[in-house]
């Protein structure tokens, strides 16, 4: 069974996160989306939180789990018995955090490779932080997150 792992903040999953599901469910057997509680980011959504908009955005496809860990990456695919990594790429931005931290993993688990994947052009800059920040300030959010997220967000904001 080929098994890949889509870690992440998603704090809140966007369509391009689901873009990027879409895309590789195709190419793998099981995708485990790892839902990461990131000690260098302060989160807006708890991690059950984040899970739960993640399952209900991806009940389409039927061989995603969700799944929260923290720790080392490196770990948790090795436990998971997984053969890739996936990440997304956006920009030219992202283009070297993301061989840093797929250098770090080919170190730890060199028979795990990072793929990366470039989710469709109409997602292409969506990004979580963006989607919190045009919510906060009242934009309209619901072309690029799932209606779950859009709701979870106006409940959220409606608490601050
Ligand atoms: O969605 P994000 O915040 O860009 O995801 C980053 C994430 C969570 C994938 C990355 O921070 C990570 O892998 N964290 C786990 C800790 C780890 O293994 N670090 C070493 C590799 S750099």
């Amino acid at each position: 069974m080929r098994i890949a792992v889509y870690p992440g903040s998603f704090d809140p999953v966007t369509n391009g996160h689901i873009d990027i599901l879409n895309k590789t469910s195709k190419l793998f057997d099981k995708i485990i989306v790892a839902v990461v509680h990131n000690v260098t980011k302060t989160a807006l959504f708890s991690l059950e939180e984040r899970s739960r908009m993640i399952i209900e955005s991806t009940r389409h496809l039927d061989n995603i789990e969700v799944e929260c860990f923290n720790g080392l990456l490196a770990d948790f695919v090795t436990g998971k018995d997984a053969c890739a990594i996936i990440r997304g790429l956006r920009t030219v931005n992202d283009f070297e955090y993301e061989m840093h931290m797929a250098w770090y993993n080919k170190i730890f688990v060199p028979d795990v490779e990072t793929i990366f994947v470039i989710s469709n052009s109409n997602n292409i800059f969506v990004s979580s932080s963006g989607v919190k920040e045009a919510a906060l300030l009242g934009g309209d959010v619901s072309s690029l997150v799932p209606p779950v997220v859009k709701k979870g967000l106006e409940h959220k904001l409606s608490k601050l």
